[in-house]
């Protein structure tokens, strides 16, 4: 049986997930990642425990089916870091993330020089996490690493490279560099050239189904794949899960909660939003376009409520390698909706959608004695989903159409959470079959680069299927709808707050 796989660098871990085909899950692998936070605000991973981390759960895929039988290759990838590699080709520093907050700086220069430009030509504004701050970084805060620059490349892009040789990136994956001309789909040499930023330096730029090169024969002897087969551009993860969940139409929109929580909406225009707090980008679908809301921590929330506290909370309660979404998401279910008063706002490492805002900060608000760490985990619960309904509000505003919610990542898993985003986001909420929405839909890129469909629109009619339709329940979305206003005024009444205290813990 023929096989097509999908590869995807997270941040927190990287899978490899094979589909048959009929474009159908088969089977996974996959490899753990640590992540760096050197100072406060900063986020770095090393590039080459990607490339490890991909060859662990390439051999735990081989494990579960013949590798020798795949015959094309999709990446996809946590989206806008930074691997910036030498002349040798060898990786000068460990990457910056997509939640690294440091090029505040960076970012003001970059509109001060071109901010007019970058909204006409990249559709979006400085911001401190996507590519082109963390490049201008380098060049002010570590001269020495840059003039080493020869090239540099987005996460999937670096593991490409090493499967297959080939600087190549997708377009989807370019449109968060600010450097790519979103509109025409090609790298800017206006934007280039006003940051003076090498245009060499950039890898070639392919729509998502497209063959950027071979795996090489030195990676196929290793891994125990053929020789030769494909490797399709792929696309950042928010595109890819968009070709895995079927969001390759109007009307249908997704919310994920991984590290991030993000809102994609299908566009069949690039037009830019008026007050530059969604991002317009192209999609993996060629020629088409999609706008992503994103807040920063939302599976990251989870994840620190459980390492800062539930560990000591719960104690020897907690089974070694348990989940956390599992776990929070039973604790949370023993606390009443709105958890008895208490608000969380999920802006660990600042946030996007909608405050862009890098210095704002997360908090607990109405605390008292009366709660539990089953209110906190609901709170948190509750605050990353009213994240979620921000974005969807701006997708609304838009005029984009919303008729179902497709919910994917660790907020897809339980029914509990999928009620929750129905009730709170007001629409319904649907999940699909297979889970793994981005190396899913990266697999589906490398069965049509390598013909086993005819085009992305084919590959995602054989094989996506929507199930579960959970509609909001009006008394509780009623009830939601009093908890999100207080939530919405409560990031303007903390932010002096935030940011004091941040000036305060960085002068210690
Ligand atoms: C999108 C974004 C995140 C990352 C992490 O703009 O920053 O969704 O792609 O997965």
């Amino acid at each position: 049986m023929a096989y097509y796989i999908g590869i995807d660098v997270g941040t927190q871990s990287s899978r490899v997930v094979a589909v048959d085909d009929t474009g159908s899950l088969v089977a996974t692998g996959d490899g753990a990642h640590t992540m760096q936070t050197p100072r406060p605000g900063w986020s770095e991973q090393d590039p080459n425990e990607w490339w490890l981390a991909v060859r662990t759960a390439a051999r735990e895929l081989a494990t579960r089916i013949d590798i020798g039988e795949v015959r094309g290759i999709g990446m996809t990838g946590q989206m806008h870091g930074s691997v910036f590699l030498d002349e040798q080709d060898q990786v000068i520093r460990p990457a910056l993330l997509w939640n690294d907050q440091r090029t505040a700086a960076q970012s003001d220069w970059m509109t001060a020089v071109a901010g007019e430009e970058l909204l006409r030509i990249a559709l979006n504004p400085a911001i401190t996490g996507f590519q082109a701050p963390k490049i201008i970084w380098l060049r002010d805060e570590e001269p020495d690493h840059f003039a080493r620059i020869r090239s540099v490349l987005l996460p999937k892009d670096y593991v490409r490279f090493r499967l297959t040789g080939e600087r190549a990136t997708d377009v989807a994956d370019a449109s968060g560099t600010l450097l790519f001309d979103v509109a025409r789909r090609r790298w800017s040499k206006e934007l280039l050239s006003a940051f003076e930023i090498p245009a060499e330096w950039m890898p070639a730029a392919f729509e998502g189904p497209d063959d950027t090169g071979r795996i090489s024969p030195a990676v196929a002897a290793d891994l125990g794949l053929p020789a030769g087969i494909p490797v399709a551009a792929g696309g950042g993860d928010n595109s890819a899960a968009a070709i895995g969940t079927g969001i390759v139409l109007p009307g249908v929109v997704s919310s994920s909660v991984g590290s991030s929580g993000v809102v994609f909406a299908y566009s069949e225009h690039p037009t830019p939003p008026p007050d530059r707090r969604r991002h317009p980008l192209c999609h993996s679908v060629p020629g088409a376009y999609h706008y992503l809301g994103v807040s920063l921590a939302a599976g990251l929330s989870l994840r620190g409520l459980r390492e800062i506290l539930l560990d000591d909370v719960f104690g020897a309660a907690v089974p070694a390698g348990a989940d956390a979404y599992d776990l929070l998401t039973a604790r949370a279910t023993t606390a009443p909706p709105g958890a008895e008063g208490l608000v969380f706002l999920p802006y660990l490492t600042g946030e996007r959608t909608p405050h862009m805002d890098p210095a704002a900060r997360g908090a607990f608000v109405g605390l008292t004695s009366r709660h539990t760490p089953a209110h906190l985990a609901r709170a948190v619960m509750e605050g990353v989903t009213f994240a979620l309904r921000d974005s969807l509000t701006l997708m609304r505003d838009l005029g984009l159409p919303v008729e179902r919610v497709i919910a994917t990542g660790g907020g897809a898993r339980s029914p509990m959470w999928r009620q929750m985003q129905a009730d709170i986001l007001g629409a319904p909420v649907w999940r699909t079959a297979a889970e793994e929405g981005p190396a899913h839909g990266a697999a589906l890129l490398g069965g049509v680069v390598a013909g086993a469909f005819k085009g992305v629109t084919e590959a995602v009619e054989a094989s996506v299927q929507m199930l579960d339709p959970l509609d909001p329940r009006t008394e509780r979305s009623a009830r939601y709808d009093h908890y999100f206003a207080i939530y919405r005024d409560l990031y303007g009444s903390l932010r002096q707050a935030g940011r004091r205290l941040t000036e305060l813990a960085e002068a210690l």
